[in-house]
């Protein structure tokens, strides 16, 4: 059975192998590490088939400055379920594990960069990114707003971590 919970102590090897295996390169396992060693990460999230690790996803702090405040926002990234386990929910119900903690820690946005069908799922929307000054723009840069209407109307400017610029 699929269980989900928050990362322990001790298990950022883990991650870090999983990620590593997942994206069949090291760039992302990289940025998860940087992220949590530079203090960015905010939420970390682990599926797990009995004790094994089989799903991890990471939110970090990413401010959002706009026309009329500075929002809290949360970057998705990376997100990873590992080849053996897809197709079982297990990216979808990290997502949703994630969201959940999200407004726990009162996100008002969440941006990802990825995929428009599979994140579209759970109502991220390119449009609603399209105001939002990044490096990552284009048809992939998806925002969801947690605050409903909180991105209505405004322009902005998100300031990715710094680990980002590595995968450049
Ligand atoms: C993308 C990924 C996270 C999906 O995880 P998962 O647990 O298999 O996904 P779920 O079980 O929640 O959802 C499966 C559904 O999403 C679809 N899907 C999976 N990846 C997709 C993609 N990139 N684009 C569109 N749809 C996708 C599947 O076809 C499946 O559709 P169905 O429900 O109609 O059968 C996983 O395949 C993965 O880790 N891939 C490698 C790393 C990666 O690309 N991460 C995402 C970018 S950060």
């Amino acid at each position: 059975m699929i269980t989900f919970r928050l990362e322990a102590a001790g298990e950022a090897g883990l991650i870090y192998d999983l990620v590593h295996q997942t994206f069949g390169q090291e760039a992302e396992a990289i940025l998860v590490e940087d992220l949590c060693k530079d203090g960015d990460a905010l939420i970390s999230i682990v599926a797990l088939d009995d004790d094994i690790i089989v799903g991890h996803i990471l939110f970090s702090d990413i401010p959002v400055g706009t026309s009329k405040n500075l929002l809290r926002g949360a970057a998705l990234a990376p997100l990873s379920v590992s080849a053996a386990h897809k197709d079982e929910g297990i990216g979808g119900g990290l997502i949703m594990q994630g969201l959940r903690e999200c407004r726990k820690h009162g996100v008002q946005v969440v941006l990802v960069l990825g995929d428009p069908d599979y994140y579209g799922r759970f109502d991220f929307s390119s449009s609603l990114a399209d105001e939002l000054d990044s490096p990552y723009q284009g048809d992939s840069f998806l925002a969801l707003e947690l605050e409903p209407g909180v991105l209505e109307g405004i322009t902005g400017n998100v300031l990715y971590p710094n680990a980002f610029k590595k995968l450049d």
